[in-house]
């Protein structure tokens, strides 16, 4: 038995930012973050949420399922930007949709956040603790910027994602995870302001950080090897993939996994263009996107991956 997705839904915030604004705002142009990212435009919160943004994802989701928030026995939530400590943003969420039979608990792994939700929703499926799951990806990204800091705050946007899974025959083929703490400083935001009268020194309220190339690096050596594991342990042939559905963050990291794989650049959608980096919101939103296009027939192959802070990185084989 595995998780098999059988709805998908996604929200963004109503407000788009052009690269040409930020060129009015920072010291940017449209071409630099063309040419390096790929990106033009992104969606940018002002009345919208982090759980806002998952609770409409999750109903689009459910409604394209078929299935109403009692059924639900897992909901998870990938973010790094949940609105309060707690409760989390997966309380939040099962309080909104009348989730009442579901165990619900945020999932911390920033891009491959919504990754490492879909193989707990595997697992659980697998083990007889649940029939039905909600795996999010929600993210408020833009209020952990630093607004001028060019170098970050051009790349990110808001939205989020959503699936819903169900126990079946056939679903997701295989998995592969992990985490480099040792890399960690590559991508960090601290965003605790510490007041404590025993502590000297506190620290000040802080924003994303990144050392992009480092990331790149990673990026590009990581996630080929990744799917390559995945798909053989999965006993398929990256040629039998209808679609790699990737983290959004570089075109060009994108383009370099395609080369690195030896598949056509046309069998990785993208939607960063408009979206710009979603972290865990990414691959599920992109998912939504497809999904909607009529593009999936049940029966399709696909592979999903995300990479990010941590670091983390997950690679999913699955039968639509
Ligand atoms: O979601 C988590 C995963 N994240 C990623 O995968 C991100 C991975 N990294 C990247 O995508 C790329 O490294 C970036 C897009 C972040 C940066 O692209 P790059 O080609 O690595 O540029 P760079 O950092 O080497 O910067 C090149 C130049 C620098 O100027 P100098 O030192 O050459 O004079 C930067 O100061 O571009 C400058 N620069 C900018 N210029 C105009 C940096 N940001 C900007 C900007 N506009 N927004």
């Amino acid at each position: 038995m595995a998780a098999r997705i059988i709805g998908t839904g996604s929200a963004l915030p109503e407000r788009i930012v052009t690269n040409l604004e930020l060129e009015a705002k920072l010291d940017t142009t449209d071409e630099w973050i063309r040419s390096r990212t790929g990106i033009e435009k992104r969606h940018i919160a002002v009345t919208e949420t982090t759980t806002s943004m998952a609770v409409e994802a999750a109903e689009k989701a459910l409604e394209n399922a078929g299935m109403k928030g009692e059924a639900l026995d897992l909901i998870i939530v990938g973010t790094i930007s949940g609105d309060l400590c707690f409760p989390s943003t997966a309380c939040q969420v099962q309080s909104a949709l009348s989730a009442a039979n579901a165990v619900a608990f945020d999932l911390n792994a920033a891009c491959a956040g919504f990754l490492f939700g879909l193989a707990i929703a595997d697992a659980y499926m697998k083990s007889g603790m649940a029939e039905n799951a909600l795996v999010i990806g929600a993210e408020t990204l833009s209020k952990m910027m630093d607004w001028n800091d060019r170098s970050t705050c051009v790349l990110f946007g808001d939205g989020a994602g959503a699936t819903v899974l169900k126990k079946d025959t056939a679903g997701m083929m295989s998995m592969v995870q992990g985490s480099d703490g040792q890399r960690g400083d590559a991508l960090v935001c601290r965003n605790r302001e510490v007041n404590n009268p025993f502590v000297q020194n506190g620290r000040e309220i802080d924003y994303t950080k990144m050392d992009g190339q480092a990331v790149y690096r990673f990026a590009v050596r990581t996630v080929p090897r990744a799917i390559t594991e995945a798909l053989q342990k999965a006993e398929t042939e990256a040629d039998q993939v209808k679609y790699f559905l990737l983290h959004q963050a570089n075109i060009r990291i994108i383009e370099a996994v395609a080369k690195k794989m030896n598949q056509p650049v046309e069998k990785f959608p993208t939607n960063l263009q408009e979206c710009g980096n979603i972290s865990a919101g990414s691959v599920p939103l992109l998912l939504d996107f497809i999904n909607r296009q009529g593009k999936l027939t049940r029966g399709d192959k696909i592979v999903l991956a995300g990479f990010g802070g941590g670091l983390t990185w997950g690679a999913a084989v699955l039968t639509w």
